[in-house]
């Protein structure tokens, strides 16, 4: 296995230094969307890419040609192109857990069996395995020839996850409603009894079949959750008289209603999930980089084989867009990059993604985990502390929602907070009020933001509405916020494939500058243990004792007010 080179300090590179001046001079002379586009006519053409669906405009960043070079040239000198090869090829680039980083893998054709063999492994043979195996199950449980216990078919999929285990699968579920759907599908993901009860109400468990969904078959939330719901499915068949409450009926009943997902096999067997009803995924792909592995079960049961095939074929794509394309042209890499130039020159610490398509609606919760788990270091992937800002805070929600609550920030705040804008030129619900078309109403506002960010409004452009003089200033649009446009033709499977590749190589650009390991979350670790620690505390004094005064404190307050 070929070893991995110590990380480069970005900072102390030529490539760096020639940003920083480059940067430094930019505003010296001054930043002006505005002026850029005035000189040059090809800035738009310029900065305009496709990929197999989805079309960037990129002109509305912070960016002259050569930025662009200067931000490739640092992509260069920082290995992004030889370390997106050894990730490709299984190299272990997460160095802290010693592991190969394959999400790649998940979505190649079955024509690439045979060559991608990482640790012995053939990876896309094994793939597309458990790919055949959850498409049999999948026809099985939407045809109806899967019964539940009491020999109904089943109408209803309860998916019990967290984190990378449940966000991936419900922004697809969610992402995909337009299309024709077999089964309806119920997430379940916070310890919160809240969650479980809210989601179980209503349901017939004859009529239900719960995916367990977890890599390590060990976090809390989720077994406690699928404890849980197997006492609830057990309960209810026992009053409904569809089993007696022996031993024997209550196995049958798991084995017909629960199946599971995950890397541990020999936990699920624990569960009493019958093997041949589990779905395997490798140590290689990470919870966050999963939901194109057996996580997305949910989404085969609910929209079928085509559907899944579609969705994999536009990651695949743009794995191989990526891969193919030199940086100066590659827009993956680009975005990687301008996002760099954002987080350490402009010290930008937020960065919003705003899905005009209402479909999209859990989009940024999922990219949420895919950037702030992967990016949010301290540490290099050798040990060494980063040398500059890393990770910026990825947050958002759909439009035109988010106009009325906080863009106010974005145009007129003191933060500069750079912007993905996502929408799509077709929509599956066309709609009128009166002879206006609706969606181009909305995809109206789209343009209308992304303009105002860019080049505002002056000083004498309000005067000339007839502002008062002292009230100019705070209805003064500075422009020059960030943007970058992201449309494309529909939100197909192959579409959102393709979308959710993109911020997943972004992800890997960023991290490669900073160094990181991007695929490791040491960081969530301390909580677990902690909680393990405290929990016992709300009835034993001498588990009290021993925590800090302000938690005490709180255990107090709990203790003196449980009812
Ligand atoms: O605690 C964080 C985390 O490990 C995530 O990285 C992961 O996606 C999630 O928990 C769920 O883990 P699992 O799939 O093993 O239940």
């Amino acid at each position: 296995m070929a070893a991995i080179p110590a990380p480069i300090d970005a900072t102390q590179t030529p490539e760096w230094k020639a940003l920083q001046a480059h940067y430094d001079r930019l505003q010296a002379e001054g930043i002006s969307l505005k002026k850029w586009f005035a000189e040059d006519p090809d800035r738009v053409k310029k900065l305009s890419f496709d990929t197999s669906d989805l079309h960037f405009d990129l002109s509305k960043n912070l960016v002259t040609d050569e930025t662009v070079k200067l931000l490739a040239d640092l992509g260069r000198a920082m290995g992004v192109e030889s370390r997106r090869d050894a990730m490709y090829a299984g190299v272990h680039i997460n160095t802290t857990e010693d592991r190969a980083v394959l999400h790649t893998a998940l979505r190649r054709p079955v024509s690439d069996e045979g060559k991608f063999i990482v640790d012995g492994q053939d990876t896309v043979k094994d793939v597309h395995e458990v790919l055949d195996r959850m498409y049999a199950f999948a026809d099985k449980v939407r045809s109806g020839e899967w019964k539940g216990v009491t020999g109904k078919a089943i109408e209803t999929v309860v998916s019990i996850g967290i984190g990378g285990s449940d966000l991936g699968p419900v922004m697809v579920y969610e992402a995909l409603k337009s299309y024709p759907r077999a089964v309806d599908v119920r997430y379940i993901s916070n310890i919160d009894p809240n969650d479980a009860a809210e989601k179980l109400k209503g349901l017939d468990p004859e009529t239900t079949l719960v995916i367990v969904v977890s890599k390590t078959f060990t976090t809390l939330e989720t077994l406690t959750n699928a404890r849980e719901v197997k006492a609830w499915l057990l309960q209810t068949l026992r009053e409904q008289g569809a089993i007696d409450g022996s031993a024997e009926q209550d196995a049958a009943a798991i084995l017909h209603h629960f199946v599971a997902v995950s890397t541990n096999h020999e936990k699920v067997a624990e569960f009493g999930i019958d093997p041949e009803n589990a779905f395997g995924f490798w140590s290689w792909v990470g919870g966050r980089y999963s939901v194109d592995a057996a996580v997305g079960l949910s989404i085969i049961l609910a929209y079928g084989k085509e559907v899944f095939e579609g969705f994999l074929a536009g990651f695949h794509d743009l794995d191989e867009y990526f891969a193919q394309t030199p940086l100066e042209e590659n827009v993956v890499a680009l975005l990687g990059l301008i996002n760099v130039w954002y987080v350490n020159f402009f010290k930008a610490k937020s960065h919003a993604v705003l899905p005009y398509d209402q479909y999209l609606h859990r989009f940024p919760a999922y990219l949420q985990q895919l950037t702030m788990e992967s990016n949010g270091k301290s540490t290099r992937w050798d040990g060494t502390p980063v040398t500059t800002e890393t990770g910026e805070i990825f947050w958002g929600e759909a439009g035109t929602n988010g106009q009325h609550a906080f863009y106010q920030l974005i145009h007129q705040g003191t933060q500069m907070i750079p912007a993905d804008f996502i929408a799509f030129v077709n929509t599956p619900n066309p709609a009128k009020d009166g002879d206006q078309d609706i969606h181009e109403l909305f995809l109206g506002n789209f343009l209308a933001q992304t303009k105002a960010l860019a080049f505002g409004k002056t000083a004498d452009e309000v005067r000339a509405e007839g502002t008062a003089e002292w009230m100019v200033p705070a209805r003064v649009f500075t422009g020059n916020r960030p943007t970058t446009s992201i449309f494309g033709e529909a939100l197909t499977p192959h579409a959102l494939g393709e979308l959710i590749a993109l911020y997943e190589h972004i992800t890997f650009v960023e991290g490669t500058v900073w160094g990181l390991d991007s695929y490791d979350q040491w960081g969530v670790e301390l909580g677990k243990q902690l909680a393990k620690q405290i929990t016992p505390a709300f009835h034993d004094d001498t588990a009290l004792e021993a925590q800090d005064a302000s938690t005490q404190a709180l255990i107090a307050y709990y203790r003196a007010h449980r009812q």
